[in-house]
């Protein structure tokens, strides 16, 4: 139900030029970025990103068909947040895969406009939180749109212990056929192939005819800037290319066939238009955070198309 109250709320306090807030699907609030790059959309449920297309282009995250829009459930598609932790919970399969953040509701901390528009939400630790995992923390998602779109996630220890996170941004892209699509920029890179649980090592570029969900790694010297993922797609005439700081790892899924028909949320054909490309501190890249201290990883998303390639 729309709460017209709490949009006019958010548009007195935050709407800039370039910024408004709006009632989304399921009447979640969600604010709307416009500017001469192109728009973007953020819902406070799950500080997720649903939308994002450059003026000069078509979308560029892939949103399920089937999406629930029920304020509980994760939205699939667009870039979940995933923390604490990335996957199902070590040691208590009753919590939630992907930990909490993308099933919680995100306030909003500050909007900023010009050239570039900017929206940061936050969200705290409170004693629901603390139920499913016992730390103090302050997370600020960042989103910027430019000539790319810049997601940055600062998790932040308040308390006076120091904790262990594998956070994510769970990216989901829109291709034009994912049997035509290749990505590049994980050549040698060793990876955890999560089907298998078997550690493997990439040659080539990645292509897809199966299920794929892999942990990818990058170099062995810590402080290596993960090299940019490429999303070659010549069916759609574009390229993506995703940058990642803060991050070693990066997860590449694809469900396919079988695991798209158990999902509910996910269209039965839906494998063929998407790949998840996710800038993440998974697995042994995981970050001890001491009290007081922050972490920073982010994701930028650029669009070239062919032509320019050309041109
Ligand atoms: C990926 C995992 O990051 O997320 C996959 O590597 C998982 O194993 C996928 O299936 C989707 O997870 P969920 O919880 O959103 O269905």
């Amino acid at each position: 139900m729309r709460d017209e109250s709490l949009i006019d709320e958010l548009n007195e306090r935050h709407g800039l030029d370039g910024i408004r807030f709006d009632s989304g699907q399921g009447g979640l609030p969600k604010a709307v970025l416009t500017s001469r790059h192109g728009t973007a959309e953020i819902y406070l449920h799950g500080g997720h990103v649903t939308h994002y297309q450059p003026s000069d282009g078509e979308p560029v995250l892939w949103m399920s068909d089937e999406a629930v829009f029920d304020g509980n459930k994760a939205i699939r598609g667009g870039i979940p947040v995933v923390f604490p932790w990335f996957g199902p919970h070590q040691t208590d399969k009753g919590q939630p895969q992907h930990g909490f953040a993308r099933n919680a509701t995100w306030k909003v901390d500050s909007t900023a406009s010009g050239d570039e528009l900017a929206i940061v939400l936050s969200l705290a630790s409170t004693l629901a939180t603390k139920r499913i995992w016992p730390h103090d923390f302050k997370l600020k998602l960042s989103t910027t749109l430019a000539q790319s779109l810049e997601v940055s996630l600062t998790i932040q220890n308040t308390g006076d212990k120091h904790f262990e996170v594998s956070p994510a941004l769970h990216t989901y892209f829109v291709v034009g056929d994912i049997r035509k699509t290749s990505i590049t920029g994980f050549e040698d890179a060793h990876f955890v192939d999560q089907l298998a649980d078997e550690q493997r090592q990439q040659r080539g570029s990645i292509t897809f005819g199966e299920e794929v969900d892999r942990i990818y790694f990058a170099g062995a010297k810590p402080g290596n800037p993960v090299r940019p993922a490429v999303i070659m797609d010549d069916t759609l005439g574009r390229r993506i290319e995703i940058s990642s700081e803060g991050s070693q790892s990066s997860v590449v899924w694809n469900p396919w066939i079988d695991k798209s028909k158990r999902m509910s949320d996910f269209p039965d054909d839906g494998y063929l238009t998407m790949v998840c490309v996710e800038t993440a501190n998974a697995a042994d890249d995981s970050r001890m955070i001491e009290p007081g201290k922050t972490h920073t990883m982010t994701q930028s998303i650029h669009v070239v198309s062919q032509d320019a390639q050309k041109g």
